[in-house]
């Protein structure tokens, strides 16, 4: 049985046995967006937004970072847009709200990045946990389950073509807890999170004109959206992941304009989580500044970027993870910024980078700060 809804400004899904497909136009729409921020049972990497207005974003992101000790500079980070440019004004001016970015370091630590706008309908395919993204006419798609996703971009247009898999090693969580039906997907005000691979033992094999960057590392998959501008409600932000010993953690430390502190810990060993919360103290992260002494929080526009980070996450009690406690039930890691990977302007920033605890543990992330006012 097919049944086809015509939803309002022109999103068309199809719903059968074979999962739900949704047809996602380049224009922008008329009308009022929804968005969903309450858990399905399924469907995590769905479109959230319906339909993508001028004040909407809907995105899907990826990323690796290598955790080769001979290519420790090379990373990459791939987003597919849906997502008007006032709504994300990050985005380059486009017609469109379909495009795909991809933002590369080698080894040498030479950036390099490339854009792909759709002018044709982007293809989202929802079956169970199981999913498809095709946007039409850039080359770029990925497929995926729990059990991991690829990312194939075929466009020579950009200059790029190859793989990138994404094996997950963590399960998937939202911002308050797993993955399951009935979980609080808003990170902050108005911000849905849901993120299908926290951590995964990724091999990049891409060939960028004709320079190939193939390396292995630790891949991460995530999304966002929201109904309204992204800087509506937003201060600052910090946001990364990584591995660090046996752990993947991901951060989120999330401050809105009316200075409410909003946070996600997720931490887990061996594929079982240790902690996915949302709980206010579950997690900080602060910017750390020369010689180790703090960083201004919050930061501003002006705000110098830090040099790193340094985060304390509390653990469930009576958790008694091995090695990296410092303190009675917290695990702190240090952040050390290798090298920022964007600094088109002052109010973004990401970075690639190592992570460290006093006990020994070492590993690496690719993290990012927004701070927008002034
Ligand atoms: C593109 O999407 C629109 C609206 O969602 C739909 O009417 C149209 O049939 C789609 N086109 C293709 C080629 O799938
Ligand atoms: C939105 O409305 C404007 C003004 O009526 C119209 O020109 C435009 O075609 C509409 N956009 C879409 C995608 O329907
Ligand atoms: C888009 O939808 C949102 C949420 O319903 C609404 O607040 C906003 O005004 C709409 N934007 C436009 C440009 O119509
Ligand atoms: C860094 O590596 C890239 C890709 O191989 C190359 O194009 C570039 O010339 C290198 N830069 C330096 C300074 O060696
Ligand atoms: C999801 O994908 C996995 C791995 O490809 C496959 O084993 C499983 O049958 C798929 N499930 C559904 C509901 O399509
Ligand atoms: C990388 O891609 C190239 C071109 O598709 C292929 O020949 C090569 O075998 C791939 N390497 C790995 C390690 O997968
Ligand atoms: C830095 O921040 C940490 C944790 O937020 C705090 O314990 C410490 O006292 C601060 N150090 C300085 C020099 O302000
Ligand atoms: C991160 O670790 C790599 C490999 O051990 C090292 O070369 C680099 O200097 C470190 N970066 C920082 C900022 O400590």
């Amino acid at each position: 049985m097919i049944h086809i809804s015509l939803l309002t400004g022109l999103l068309v899904f199809i719903s059968s046995a074979h999962g739900t497909t949704f047809q996602i136009p380049p224009a922008i729409q008329n009308g009022s967006s929804t968005a969903q921020f309450t858990s399905s049972a399924f469907g995590i990497d769905a479109p959230k937004v319906s339909p993508i207005n001028a004040s909407s974003f809907d995105w899907w992101y990826f990323d690796v970072v290598s955790n080769e000790p001979t290519s420790n500079l090379a990373s990459v980070v791939i987003t597919f847009f849906t997502s008007s440019q006032p709504a994300f004004p990050l985005l380059s001016p486009s017609d469109s709200v379909l495009s795909a970015y991809i933002w590369v370091t080698f080894p040498n630590g030479t950036l390099w990045s490339g854009i792909a706008n759709g002018e044709e309908n982007a293809t989202v395919t929802s079956h169970g946990d199981n999913t498809t993204g095709v946007w039409h006419g850039t080359g770029f798609s990925w497929v995926g389950s729990k059990a991991g996703y690829v990312v194939t971009i075929d466009a020579p247009e950009v200059g790029v073509t190859g793989t990138i898999t994404f094996p997950a090693v963590a399960p998937a969580h939202y911002p308050c807890g797993p993955a399951v039906a009935g979980q609080n997907m808003e990170v902050g005000p108005q911000i849905g999170w849901a993120n299908a691979v926290p951590d995964a033992a990724s091999v990049v094999n891409l060939s960028i004109y004709g320079v190939e960057l193939a390396f292995e590392g630790v891949g991460y998959h995530d999304k966002n959206w929201s109904p309204v501008p992204f800087l509506t409600s937003l201060a600052s932000w910090y946001w990364g992941h990584g591995r660090v010993g046996p752990y993947s953690v991901v951060w989120f430390d999330f401050l809105d304009t009316s200075g409410i502190e909003h946070v996600s810990a997720f931490l887990s060993e061996n594929g079982k989580i240790v902690s996915a919360s949302c709980t206010p103290g579950s997690i900080s992260v602060r910017p750390t500044g020369a010689g180790g002494a703090n960083a201004t929080y919050p930061p501003v526009i002006s705000t110098p970027d830090p040099e790193g980070y340094r985060i304390v996450l509390a653990l469930p009690p009576a958790e008694g993870i091995s090695g990296g406690g410092e303190g009675q039930g917290t695990l702190e890691i240090d952040v050390a910024i290798s090298l920022q990977t964007i600094r088109a302007n002052p109010e973004y920033a990401r970075f690639i980078g190592n992570l460290s605890t006093s006990t020994g543990l070492t590993g690496v992330a690719l993290f990012e700060q927004f701070k927008v006012t002034a």
